[in-house]
């Protein structure tokens, strides 16, 4: 049964506890629908009042939502302040400064702790230290880095300076690394020596070499290496430096920039359903507005807690809540290198167990590959640790099928935590529809109801409402503070993919498809509706990785789909049409693993397809259209019956169906 129709038949539904309730911060469904009928009635003053309460704005802002050149809407644009203040010197400045502020555990398990004061002064060093390289506002600065204190202090220092960051996860190719510094315009380049993960060490800087010579980059004038395992590099010492050293020589104070709202906090790369990924820029003020009032709607966090969100900063769920929301509010949060799986199956129970964590946000590709692991192995099953420390559970990044959701909860959560399913996207800064833990009841495989301020919706292809129980095109009817400003050097590709003009060019097309229940009006989420792919919760076009594919030259033509997957929720399936012969038993097995390299190193490992197969021919129209729909059936193993009078070459398809 396929995730989608089992979420269809749910009929389980968990309530929030009288206790949970009582103490959160929005109790009870009627506080969440006074929240929402705020909204409704006064939209401008329902957020101007959030951004004031939950912020500390160096200049206040007048005007609220500017929509007068939309779809490029402008929010608190006249107010100014700084990212990196509000999520370090305002809490120092109250007095938290021996507040820890990151618990931080290696790869290998040794843990340091960083407390508020220690923090700021290690971003304001380094913010020092790029300045001194000349770096000034509105400079882009790319980060290439593992999962570290010093990426969250990367982040936060290009922040304090007013320079936009653009992250890229430490496991994309030289190719990918490149195509994003030439396309950002990056001045320097933050990296480390190597990156740990599952007591393997992956080479950062020899990466980042190749990248910058790969050219186009040339502005790149600094490369800041912190030294993470001491592995050997190459070195050029025109332009290269060690963290460790530059920081040495800086101040622990620098007076941080003070910016618009508008001004672009970051960019970040993400796929789309073209070739090229797409730099999502995002503001200052309505970005950071919103990470931070999320975490107290949708985690309920309150002092208190001990938050750890396992992504990793290269993704957007690390930028919101790793680097931004958590520090915003002042909170202490476990920052993790490694794997779930390293040493073993059990190190995100040892590691809950050991920092009393409270709140824990992970993926469901990940509590699916513990699942099967905890099966086969009571040593590392959830009940062999203490997780009592926990009372709030969140998912993120793809559908959760209720299976594992159900699991989670008794497991994991010991029948006591709420989880909480978030959707949202690199595009919408922060979580959109999710429940709040003291007040949705939950029903499994739903992220249930949109939070307050959001105006999320159902529609069909021309922009028409549809009922519920009916599914369709999942949109947002309103702009909210921390949605992308534009994609970074195409305003036109940002309005043509976020505001079609079939849908009437004022509803923002997630690219998702969705239903919502007959009576409750929960949303279910039925995967994307163009043509990208969530594997283990990453993002992937595939037209990303067709260009791979053909840029390969034994390669004359490739199609991209996905298929459903056990454990990474979809996975990739490449069809193959080579320069010569179709090849035959071993000889396509040698060919399929050298592809699946070669794609590992165009794009980087997560993109690898599962599965090569190779054809004469694809399956195509008389006009040349290749029948993805045929390819996506194929791909699953599924008989065909749909109607395949309109292809060219039909013998094609039993071809294509051999599965290796
Ligand atoms: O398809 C949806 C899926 O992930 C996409 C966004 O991917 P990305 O920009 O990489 O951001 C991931 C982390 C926010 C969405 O278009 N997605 C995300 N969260 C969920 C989800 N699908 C179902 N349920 C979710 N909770």
């Amino acid at each position: 049964m396929s995730a989608i129709e089992s979420v269809l038949r749910e009929n389980r539904v968990f309530s929030p506890s009288a206790e949970a309730a009582a103490g959160a911060a929005i109790s009870g469904m009627d506080a969440y629908r006074a929240l929402m009928a705020e909204a409704e009635r006064d939209y401008d003053g329902f957020w101007a009042k959030l951004a004031r309460e939950t912020l500390a704005w160096r200049k206040p802002f007048t005007k609220v939502l500017d929509e007068s050149d939309a779809p490029f809407f402008k929010w608190f644009e006249d107010g100014e302040l700084n990212a990196s203040y509000n999520c370090l010197d305002r809490h120092v400045e109250a007095g938290q400064g021996d507040r820890t502020a990151v618990i931080f555990e290696t790869d290998d398990g040794v843990v340091t702790h960083v407390t508020y004061r220690d923090l700021l002064e290690r971003v304001c060093r380094f913010a020092n230290a790029l300045k001194r390289r000349g770096v000034k506002k509105g400079d882009r600065v790319v980060i290439y880095m593992p999962m570290s204190i010093e990426g969250v202090v990367a982040m936060q220092a290009c922040a304090r300076i007013g320079a936009p960051h653009s992250v890229v996860f430490g496991g994309f190719s030289s190719k990918s690394l490149n195509e994003r510094l030439v396309d950002v315009g990056a001045v320097a380049l933050i990296t480390a020596d190597e990156q740990m993960r599952g007591g393997k060490a992956l080479p950062l800087k020899r990466i980042a070499d190749e990248a910058l010579a790969m050219g186009g980059c040339e502005a790149v004038k600094s490369v800041i290496v912190y030294r993470r395992t001491g592995g050997n590099v190459e070195w050029d010492a025109s332009r290269d430096l060690w963290m460790h050293e530059v920081v040495a020589q800086e101040a622990a104070t620098c007076e941080p920039e003070w910016l618009s709202a508008e001004h672009p906090l970051f960019v970040l790369y993400t796929s789309g359903s073209t070739g090229k990924p797409k730099g999502v820029q995002h503001s200052t003020g309505g970005y950071l507005l919103w990470a931070a009032q999320t975490m107290k709607w949708t985690f309920d966090w309150k002092p208190a807690d001990v938050f750890w969100c396992t992504a990793d900063i290269g993704w957007i769920t690390g930028h919101t809540y790793i680097t931004y929301g958590p520090l915003a509010l002042g909170a202490t949060q476990v920052v993790f290198e490694g794997v779930p799986t390293y040493p073993d199956g059990g190190r995100f129970w040892n590691m809950i167990e050991k920092h009393k964590v409270s709140i824990f946000y992970t993926a469901p590709t990940a509590i699916r590959s513990l699942i099967k692991i905890a099966d086969a192995d009571e040593k590392v099953h959830p009940k062999s640790f203490d997780l009592s420390s926990l009372r709030i559970l969140g998912t993120v990044g793809e559908p959760i099928n209720p299976e594992a959701w159900v699991w989670y909860h008794q497991h994991v959560g010991g029948a006591r935590c709420p989880v909480i399913d978030t959707w949202w996207q690199t595009e919408t800064g922060g979580h959109m529809i999710a429940p709040m833990p003291g007040a949705t009841p939950l029903v499994p495989g739903s992220c249930t109801l949109p939070l307050p301020g959001i105006m999320a919706a159902i529609v069909d292809e021309t922009g028409q409402d549809v009922p519920n129980g009916q599914g369709g095109i999942l949109v947002v009817k309103r702009p909210w503070p921390s949605m992308l400003r534009t994609v970074w050097g195409d305003p036109e590709r940002f309005k043509k993919s976020y505001f079609p003009a079939e849908l009437g060019g004022n509803l923002y097309l997630a690219g998702d498809g969705s239903v919502r229940d007959k009576e409750t009006g929960y949303f279910t989420i039925m995967g994307r509706i163009d043509d990208v792919l969530n594997v283990s919760g990453h993002r992937l076009g595939t037209m990303e990785i067709e260009s791979a594919l053909v840029s390969n030259p034994i390669v004359a033509e490739a199609a991209v789909v996905g298929r459903p997957d056990d454990t990474t929720g979809e996975a990739v399936v490449a069809f193959v049409v080579l320069k010569r012969p179709r090849p035959e038993g071993e000889e396509a097995a040698k060919l399929a693993n050298e592809l699946r390299a070669w794609v590992g190193k165009e794009i980087g490992p997560i993109a690898k397809p599962k599965d090569i197969r190779f054809g004469d021919n694809l399956p195509k129209t008389r006009s040349g259209k290749i029948m993805r729909r045929l390819l996506r059936s194929l791909a699953k193993g599924e008989e065909i019956t749909q109607d395949v009078s309109t292809l060219e070459n039909p013998a094609i398809l039993e071809q294509l169906a051999e599965v290796r």
